[in-house]
C-alpha cells in the first residue's frame, strides 16, 4: 500500500502542496523501511530527511501565516512543534528498542500529517494564496 498526495489534500499553494506530497513520499520510505524485515539504515536515513524536511516545510509556513497575521499560526506552530517531537522521539525508539517499530507506528505518523494538513491547513488557504 502507497499512501499518494492527492487534490483532496490540496491547500491551494503549489509550493506548499509540493512539499506536503515531498513529506508524503519520505513517510511512504519509512514505511517501506519497517514493512518485512527491519531495515535500520534505511528507516534511519528516511527519519533523517523527514526531520530536516518537515522543519524547513514548517517554518516557511509559520513564516507565511506570521506575514499574513493569520489566526490559526499558533496552533500551527503547536502542532508542529509536536509532529518534530513525535519524529525525534521515534528516531530514539529505532535506537534503543527497534522491535517496538512496527508499520502501524509509521501509519500513525501519516495519519497525523493527513489529518493535519485536511484540517489546520487547509484553513489557511484562503488567507495565504496568492501571497505565498
Ligand atoms: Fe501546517
Amino acid at each position: 500500500m502507497n499512501f499518494m498526495w492527492d487534490a483532496e489534500y490540496s491547500v491551494g499553494i503549489p509550493k506548499f502542496d509540493k512539499a506536503h506530497a515531498k513529506l508524503f513520499d519520505i513517510i511512504n520510505d519509512l514505511i517501506a523501511g519497517v514493512r518485512g524485515n527491519f531495515k535500520k539504515e534505511a528507516v534511519e536515513i528516511a527519519l533523517a530527511a523527514l526531520l530536516k524536511y518537515s522543519e524547513e516545510h514548517f517554518a516557511e509556513e509559520e513564516e507565511a501565516m506570521k506575514k499574513a497575521n493569520y489566526a490559526g499560526y499558533q496552533e500551527q506552530k503547536e502542532q508542529h512543534a509536536d509532529f518534530i517531537e513525535i519524529v525525534i522521539a521515534l528516531r530514539a525508539k529505532v535506537e534503543a528498542e527497534p522491535d517496538m517499530v512496527s508499520e502501524a507506528l509509521m501509519i500513525l505518523l501519516f495519519t497525523w500529517l493527513k489529518e493535519h494538513i485536511r484540517k489546520l491547513d487547509k484553513a489557511y488557504s484562503p488567507y495565504l494564496k496568492g501571497r505565498v
